[in-house]
């Protein structure tokens, strides 16, 4: 089990737009089981590998309720290729953003094309949570945060927040 670390703003990766995939190899492989655990260490239900510095267009989801059998679910090279007009709003935070969340409204349901880990094309019908949390992960591999939903003013005041945060962290008193 490896825990990779997850890079967070204002590191300039993450406004990098990952490449494509194009061979599924024991690294790729490798990079999906990482990427679940560190997903699951950080208590997040979607990391893109962008957020562990990695540029490939691979990204991890498990939308499972805590009392239910985990479902961690892989996707490799997803478009998505319908969106609905309806939509939702969800308070989305971000495992590169700490202690910061942002009402976001996106497309209600979807549907994604992509490549599974055993290298197949798959099609999958999103709704709910799901569907939200694919579109702001696929938004992780064109290098868009949620912040960038918001102005450049209160994008701003956020990384201040966030760079002051990280500051304390090393801070201690004996
Ligand atoms: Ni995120």
């Amino acid at each position: 089990m490896t825990i990779k670390d997850i890079i967070t703003v204002p590191d300039e990766t993450l406004k990098k737009i990952s490449e494509p995939i194009e061979k599924i190899g024991i690294n790729e492989k490798k990079l999906i089981k990482d990427l679940v655990d560190t997903m699951y260490d950080s208590n997040g239900i979607g990391l893109a590998a962008v957020q562990v510095g990695i540029l490939k267009r691979i990204l991890v989801i498990d939308v499972s309720a805590k009392d239910e059998k985990k479902n961690p679910m892989s996707f490799i090279n997803p478009v998505i290729k319908k969106f609905s007009n309806e939509t939702s709003i969800y308070e989305e935070g971000c495992l590169s953003i700490p202690e910061t969340f942002i009402e976001i409204e996106r497309p209600k349901t979807c549907e994604v094309e992509y490549i599974d880990i055993n290298g197949d094309q798959k099609i999958l019908k999103c709704d709910g949570l799901l569907s939200t949390c694919l579109q702001h992960e696929i938004n992780h591999l064109d290098g868009k945060l949620i912040i960038d939903y918001l102005s450049k003013l209160k994008r701003d005041l956020i990384i201040k927040k966030v760079l002051k945060s990280k500051k304390n962290l090393s801070r201690i008193i004996v």
